[in-house]
């Protein structure tokens, strides 16, 4: 990509005391650009994300965001990002309508039109008070707040946590939408389903360190789905000697493979056979390691 990177990070080290928090990362991410930042928990998402807006202090490393020094110039930094944190949370008593006024309020925005939309789009009501409401709607206040000063940047650190599934949907189809809108968009997350879903590239951190940056396509296209079949009857194993079919196991009438590609001709020899039921998985985060980063001996 020749754009500038809205985010630019460069040998980004976080120590707590002898706590390596994440060390000497490289990452960029292009405008318009969704990218996902996925890790296992305590993998140092959350202090990458942290360090960059300047909210803790860095050991080492640079960051620039829309070209501009992390610390230097954090405050007109944070004037233009959206910024989620993974523990978002806001006065009890106060009601909803009224938090976020006042935080757009700071950002300087008196016209209160875009958070009520998202409110409604998000299925939130703005005049309960914060502390009645459940997780899952505690998210969306956190969400609405990101997203309503309809800034360039912006970065959410596990969005979709304690949203239940139609929801996440619901706020993917906006990620997507405001992606189009030519936003950029930098989203921690260990559900690597999830990623695959909205985003366009993918960080992959663990302990620390920075694994792959990736493409979401070539990951996918590396990695395959799980495919698992149950048949009324066992089964030739043969019928599966299909290119980008890999790993079939048969246990009675039960069969698992990886499918990577031509799972059009897998549906054609399944439809040829009594199917009692199936499912398409995508891989947790764990079998992502275990099958394709556990060489790299990181462990
Ligand atoms: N304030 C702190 N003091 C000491 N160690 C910390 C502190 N904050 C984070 N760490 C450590 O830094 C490492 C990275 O933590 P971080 O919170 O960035 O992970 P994360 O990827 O966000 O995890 P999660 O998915 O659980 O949110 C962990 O080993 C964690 O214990
Ligand atoms: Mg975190």
């Amino acid at each position: 990509m020749s754009k500038k990177p809205v985010i630019d990070i460069r040998g980004l080290t976080k120590y707590y005391g002898d706590v390596v928090g994440i060390e000497d990362l490289d990452l960029k991410v292009y405008p318009g650009e969704i990218m996902g930042f996925l890790g296992p928990n305590g993998a140092g998402k959350t202090t990458t994300i942290r360090a960059c807006l300047d909210l803790i202090q860095k050991s080492k490393g640079e960051v620039k965001i829309f070209g501009l020094d992390s610390h230097e110039d954090s405050l007109e930094i944070r004037r233009r990002t959206g910024y989620l944190p993974g523990d978002f949370g806001m006065y009890n008593d106060l009601k909803v309508k009224t938090i976020l006024r006042y935080l757009l309020s700071q950002s300087g925005i008196i016209d209160d039109s875009r958070m009520r939309s998202l409110a409604k789009r998000f299925e939130l009501d703005i005049d309960r008070k914060y502390g009645e409401l459940s997780k899952g709607n505690r998210q969306k206040v956190g969400m609405v707040q990101a997203f309503m000063a309809d800034q360039d940047l912006v970065i959410l650190d596990e969005p979709t946590s304690g949203l239940d599934p139609l929801m996440q949907k619901k706020f993917y189809e906006f990620l997507r939408e405001e992606k189009e809108r030519g936003k950029t968009i930098f989203m921690s997350s260990h559900i690597l389903a999830e990623v695959e879903e909205v985003c366009d590239r993918v960080a992959i951190i663990r302990k620390g360190h920075l694994q792959v940056v990736e493409d979401i396509h070539s990951l996918k296209d590396k990695m395959g789905k799980k495919l698992v079949v149950e048949f009324e009857n066992s089964v030739d194993p043969d019928i599966f000697k299909i290119d980008g079919v890999k790993d079939v196991k048969i246990e009675g009438r039960w069969v698992t493979m990886i499918v990577t590609r031509n799972l059009d001709e897998v549906i054609k020899k399944l439809s040829k056979q009594n199917v009692i039921n199936m499912s398409l998985e995508t891989f947790s985060l764990d079998q992502l390691f275990l099958t394709y980063y556990s060489r790299g001996g990181q462990g």
